[in-house]
């Protein structure tokens, strides 16, 4: 008997495997972490070969947690870490060099001469979406194939893959070498600077001007729907592999927000607060992207406003392991708790540039504010701050862009089990904030988007009632506090511009 659905959600700093049972519980979840790799100040890469080692076996520690086999799974949806660029040989699975991940800034210059083409920043934004930034995948894919001996030679015989992580994943579950499916989804897709957001495929001249050959491409598909089955010999064989999102565009996904003008925002290794906007794509004019949010079989594309902000969580796993101020991350909490307030210290972490609203690739991270009274107990708030300032700098720019305001946000991930933090936000935002009861939503949007391409749920009326709230936090500083807070932060910001040339 088919009872569950599972998820793979491939992160940046993990990956888990989730198994869901209709009410949207969770039954199990396995996870395991893999390396950061460092090469340099300002790059980050993954090594795609561990990842797809530990997908398997997280895979089949789910399975063994819940005592129970593939044959229990209905369907299995895929989420990753989104623009991560990974490029290999179709013809012995390798890759040509580790994944180059979404944080990595090596390609400003890629960037900046894109720019210089014409059009600056915004040269691709009205078909794409986006800015021109060192964050999303078509840049890392020109940087891999000018940079590894023979691969730009390889790529234009058409013997190499580019994929995100979605990609790499499923080119692998479905039989890699062997007839491996080479797909991504629409919100994937979205990331790669390279699709066009309202035809949904890719931009010949766009791929053209930054060297990236039509062949190298995977096959975009929406979001739900069954694409294949797991090859026979791995961890799921059989099952029908029918959900692939992005995983803001998952988590959206999972806290249901389906109708025009619901929001979530996501506290991970960054924060993503997305908006859905329906069928229409709105274009930013205050630093946002649009992007898909998600494409259910053959229905219309639905489009998000994103705020992205690279650094959050991350900050704090730099606190534990760069500066050895706390053991563990959920410890930042009880050193915040040490003291009142921040002491006057503001930590801004612009270690990946700034991205929303700002877009500053020369910008660097800056604690500023510091006298002999500040103590790590206000280190430590103002690094859970940090998080809550960039999450209402994003919000503003929401409500500037739509014309209406957000009047209470939905949150999810990992720090969302902080306390303080989550006060602070509701505070600094000055609307109420509220946790769902399951706060993975990353992995249950993705096993929705599974279990709706083969019925296991009817449709998404059934998914909204899976939605339960689990706390809410309202605000409750004085708005001058509040402003003085924020405009202190503003300027602080301001310290981290023209670090890089
Ligand atoms: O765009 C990057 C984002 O997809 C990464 O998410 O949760 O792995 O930090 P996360």
């Amino acid at each position: 008997m088919t009872d569950y659905v599972a998820a793979i959600d491939q992160g940046t700093t993990s990956t888990r495997c989730m198994v869901f049972d209709h009410s949207g519980a969770v039954v199990s979840v396995h996870q395991l972490e893999h390396e950061q790799i460092f090469p340099r100040a300002g790059w980050v890469e993954h090594n795609a070969e561990e990842i797809w080692a530990n997908t398997r076996e997280v895979t089949a520690g789910a399975l063994a947690k819940a005592d129970i086999t593939s044959a229990n799974i209905a369907a299995v949806g895929i989420t990753n870490q989104r623009e991560t660029a990974l490029v290999w040989d179709r013809s012995t699975g390798k890759p040509v060099y580790n994944a180059i991940v979404w944080q990595d800034t090596r390609t400003d210059r890629i960037v900046d001469q894109l720019g210089a083409l014409g059009g600056g920043a915004e040269r691709y934004k009205d078909k794409v979406g986006l800015p021109l930034a060192t964050y999303f995948s078509g840049p890392k894919v020109r940087w891999i194939l000018d940079n590894v001996d023979g691969a730009k030679e390889a790529a234009e015989r058409g013997d190499l893959l580019f994929g995100n992580m979605d990609t790499w994943l499923l080119w692998n579950m479905t039989g890699g070498v062997d007839g491996g499916l080479h797909i991504t989804d629409v919100t994937n897709a979205s990331r790669t600077m390279l699709m066009d957001l309202t035809t949904l495929s890719w931009d010949a001249d766009i791929a053209a001007e930054m060297g990236i050959p039509l062949s190298m491409l995977p096959e975009i598909r929406p979001s739900s729907q069954v694409y294949g089955e797991g090859r026979q010999g791995g961890s799921l064989p059989g099952v029908k592999i029918a959900g692939d999102l992005g995983d803001q565009q998952a988590a959206t996904f999972g806290q249901v927000c389906f109708d025009v003008g619901t929001a979530k925002n996501t506290y991970g290794t960054g924060n993503f607060l997305l908006l859905n906007t329906g069928t229409e794509q709105v274009k930013s004019e205050n630093g946002l992207l649009t992007t898909v949010c998600y494409k259910i079989g053959d229905a219309d594309a639905v489009y998000a406003l994103e705020g992205s902000i690279a650094v959050t969580g991350s900050l704090v796993q730099w606190v534990r392991d760069n500066l050895g101020l706390i053991g563990s991350a959920p410890e930042i909490e009880e050193v915040a708790r040490t003291v009142e307030d921040n002491g006057g210290a503001y930590f801004v972490p612009a270690f990946s540039g700034l991205f929303a609203p700002y877009w500053r690739s020369d910008a660097r991270g800056a604690l500023v504010g510091l006298t002999r009274y500040v103590n790590k107990g206000h280190i430590a708030r103002a690094v859970l701050e940090a998080t809550a300032f960039q999450s209402k700098e994003v919000m503003d720019a929401m409500n500037a862009d739509s014309g209406v305001d957000l009047t209470e946000l939905k949150v999810d991930g990992g720090m969302v089990q902080n306390e303080l933090l989550m006060q602070f936000q509701a505070d600094i935002l000055g609307v109420p904030v509220f946790r769902p009861q399951v706060a993975e939503t990353t992995a249950l949007g993705a096993a929705y988007a599974a279990g709706l391409a083969v019925g296991y749920w009817s449709n998404q009326d059934d998914l909204r009632q899976n939605w339960q709230e689990d706390k809410r936090w309202t605000p409750s500083m004085d708005a001058a506090k509040r402003d003085k807070e924020y405009a202190n932060w503003k300027k602080a910001v301001t310290r981290t511009f023209d670090w890089v040339e």
